[in-house]
C-alpha cells in the first residue's frame, strides 16, 4: 500500500469518528474501505439501546458497499477510541474479521490501524484471522 493513499484511508477514517453513535461505550470508531475500483466507503460504529443490534464501523463500510452491488475490497483503515480520542491501534473485532473473510483475499487483503498519519500499522487479514471460516470450507464437505 502506497503511503499516500494509507494516509488518505487514515483521514477519511478520523472523519467517521464525528459521526460514530456510541452513546453506551463512548467508544467511537471510524472505518475508510477501499474497494478494488478505488473507491472510498465510510463506516461508523452504530449503538443501540438493546445492546446486541449495535454495529462495528467495519461492517458498516462492508455492508454499506455490499448493498450497492461492490464485493471486491484492497484494504481498510480502522481508527477509535473513547469519545474519538484516537491514542492507540483499534484492531477490528472477531465477528468484523469473518465477515472481512466473507468477501476479502486473506491474503492480500490489508488491514491499516492508526493512531495518526504517522503512526499506523498495516496487517494482511490473513495474519489477523488465521484459518479464517470461508466459503470454500463449505464447498469441500466430504459426501
Ligand atoms: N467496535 C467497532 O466499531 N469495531 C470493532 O471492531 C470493535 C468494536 C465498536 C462496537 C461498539 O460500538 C464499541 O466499539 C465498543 O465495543
Amino acid at each position: 500500500m502506497e503511503g499516500r493513499i494509507a494516509r488518505e484511508l487514515i483521514s477519511v477514517a478520523f472523519k467517521q469518528l464525528e459521526y460514530s453513535y456510541a452513546p453506551y461505550s463512548h467508544y467511537k470508531v471510524g472505518a475508510a474501505l477501499l474497494t478494488a475500483e478505488n473507491q472510498i466507503y465510510t463506516g461508523c460504529n452504530i449503538e443501540n439501546a438493546a445492546y446486541t443490534p449495535s454495529n462495528c464501523a467495519e461492517r458498516t463500510a462492508i455492508f454499506k458497499a455490499v448493498s450497492e452491488g461492490i464485493t471486491h475490497f484492497k484494504a481498510i483503515c480502522i481508527v477509535g477510541g473513547t469519545e474519538g480520542r484516537v491514542t492507540d491501534y483499534a484492531p477490528p473485532c472477531g465477528v468484523c474479521r469473518q465477515v472481512m473473510m466473507e468477501f476479502c483475499n486473506p491474503e492480500t487483503f490489508e488491514v491499516i490501524l492508526a493512531i495518526n498519519q504517522e503512526k499506523y500499522q498495516t496487517f494482511r487479514l490473513k495474519e489477523l484471522y488465521p484459518m479464517g471460516f470461508q466459503l470454500s470450507h463449505l464447498q469441500n464437505e466430504r459426501r
